[in-house]
């Protein structure tokens, strides 16, 4: 059958040059050089741009924060030879699953080897070896035509220390402390163990899961707390245009002077848009709104105008990701009320529950966490 012996040699050729190819590519990657690759291969634009469809939340909230100028690797590679062979190994999948989009959305979190691990982060930070406690401000503007603030400040014990003397809220770090999430996601905690400085373990567990915990689970399952169960948005921010319209009024960027600003900003923008171009094009409608309804702020406050759209769009930039479908709904923040309460008034002494249910509890009053002036 000539027909088929055709195909059969076409095939082959396909593969002879499939084969070649492959090989021009590995004299490509010698050429580079193996150090060149994996520093490249770390740097924040191959991690951000390269995977760019399922990385661009992540690179785009990153680059707003407080951590743009430390790269990807130095949190999620880290120094140690494991973590290098451990994210190589976990990032090849990663980028099969880019070219056949066989991709979640939005990523999974948390990434099992691409976890950050404790020591990437104290590189920089050691808790253990600074205390103390951090007040935030924080403001919150009514929507109505004043755009009227109301501020507050709160503290925070903040803590830290050796493991001896550790307290405050970096307690979690001097102390040995292990947990048994049920998920994958890390948000329901059934048990908890803290081992003393004898070796000594006082565990807690959540009574409403008590009949899920089995030694055998608390085993294979059980993870050691790290800066990472708390701060898991770090960088990846995902906030909500009410808290970058807030923040934008507060630093300036949207004039306050500009009657109804908040509403009119958060009308355009939560619920999310369907699009960036559709984002922008409702921003774009305030100027109508003010030429209607303030027709001499509108001449008056031209570049006030001017600026709030443009900052307008730039958090349309930071809260629209269609296409991984990531929002600030999607990605929880474990260092809020939220994260805390997986343990706190959810856990209790497991020695001390049958005798006392309530005072087994782990302490959720305000005064562990805070203070107030
Ligand atoms: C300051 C440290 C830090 C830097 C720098 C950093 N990340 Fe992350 N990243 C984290 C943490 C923490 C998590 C959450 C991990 C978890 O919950 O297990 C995370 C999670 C992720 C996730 C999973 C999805 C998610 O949002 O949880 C992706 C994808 C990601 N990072 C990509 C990147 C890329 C790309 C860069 C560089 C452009 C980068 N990261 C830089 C700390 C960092
Ligand atoms: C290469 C250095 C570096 C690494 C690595 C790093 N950070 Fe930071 N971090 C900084 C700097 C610089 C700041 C800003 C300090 C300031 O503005 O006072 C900061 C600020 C912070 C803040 C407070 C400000 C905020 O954004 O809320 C937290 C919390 C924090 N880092 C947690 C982490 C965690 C968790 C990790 C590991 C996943 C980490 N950092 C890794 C350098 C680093
Ligand atoms: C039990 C949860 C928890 C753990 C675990 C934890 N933190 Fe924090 N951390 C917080 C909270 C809560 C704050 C204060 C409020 C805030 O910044 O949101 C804070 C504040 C910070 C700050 C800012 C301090 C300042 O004065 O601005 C840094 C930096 C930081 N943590 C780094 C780390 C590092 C590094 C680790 C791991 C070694 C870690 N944290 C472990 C909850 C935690
Ligand atoms: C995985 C469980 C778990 C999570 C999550 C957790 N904690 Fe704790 N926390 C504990 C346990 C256990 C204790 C010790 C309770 C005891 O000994 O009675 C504790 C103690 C504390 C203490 C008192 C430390 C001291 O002795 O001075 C503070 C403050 C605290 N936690 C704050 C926080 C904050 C803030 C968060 C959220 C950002 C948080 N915790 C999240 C388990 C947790
Ligand atoms: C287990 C520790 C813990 C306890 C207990 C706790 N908080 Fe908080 N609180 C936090 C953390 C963590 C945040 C988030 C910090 C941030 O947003 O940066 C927070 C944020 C806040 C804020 C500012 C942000 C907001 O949501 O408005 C207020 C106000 C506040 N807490 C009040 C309280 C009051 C009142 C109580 C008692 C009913 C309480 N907290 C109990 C840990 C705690």
């Amino acid at each position: 059958m000539p027909e088929s012996a055709e195909t059969h040699k076409r095939l082959h050729r396909k593969r002879l040059l499939y084969l070649l190819s492959g090989g021009a590519i590995a004299i490509v990657l010698l050429v580079i050089g193996a150090y060149d690759l994996l520093e490249f291969m770390e740097s924040p634009e191959f991690c951000g741009q390269l995977c760019h469809v399922e990385m661009y939340p992540e690179w785009v909230t990153y680059q707003d924060s407080t951590h743009s100028e430390v790269t990807c690797a130095e949190c999620h590679v880290g120094s140690g030879a494991s973590y290098l062979v451990k994210s190589k190994i976990s990032g090849v999948p990663l980028i099969f699953a880019t070219l056949f989009h066989t991709y979640d959305t939005p990523v999974e979190t948390p990434v099992h080897d691409l976890r950050p691990a404790r020591d990437t982060c104290e590189q920089c930070h050691r808790p253990e070896r600074f205390t103390g406690d951090l007040i935030r401000y924080y403001a919150n503007y009514a929507e109505d035509e004043a755009n009227t603030p109301e501020t507050s400040s709160i503290g925070f014990k903040v803590g830290g220390g050796q493991s001896e003397v550790a307290s405050g809220i970096h307690w979690h770090i001097g102390a040995e402390l292990w947990y048994l999430p049920l998920d994958d996601e890390r948000q329901e905690i059934a048990w908890v163990g803290v081992t003393d400085s004898n070796g000594d373990i006082e565990t807690f567990i959540d009574p409403d899961k008590a009949d899920q915990i089995t030694p055998e689970l608390i085993k294979s399952d059980k993870l050691l707390m790290d800066c990472i169960d708390c701060h898991n948005r770090a960088t990846h921010v995902f906030n909500s245009p009410e808290d970058l319209i807030d923040k934008a009024l507060t630093e300036g960027q949207i004039d306050l002077d500009l009657p109804f600003i908040k509403k009119k900003g958060l009308e355009v923008l939560d619920p999310v848009n369907a699009s960036l171009e559709e984002a922008n094009s409702r921003i774009e409608l305030l100027r109508g709104f003010y030429e209607q309804s303030y027709p001499d702020i509108y001449v008056e406050k031209a570049e006030e105008i001017d600026k709030a759209i443009e900052q307008l769009k730039h958090i349309a930039v930071l809260t629209t990701f269609p296409t991984m479908k990531a929002t600030w709904e999607t990605h929880t923040n474990n260092a809020t009320h939220e994260g805390c309460n997986r343990c706190h008034g959810t856990l209790a002494a497991e020695a001390e529950f049958e005798n006392d249910p309530i005072n087994s509890v782990i302490a959720s009053n305000c005064k562990l966490c805070h203070f107030f002036r």
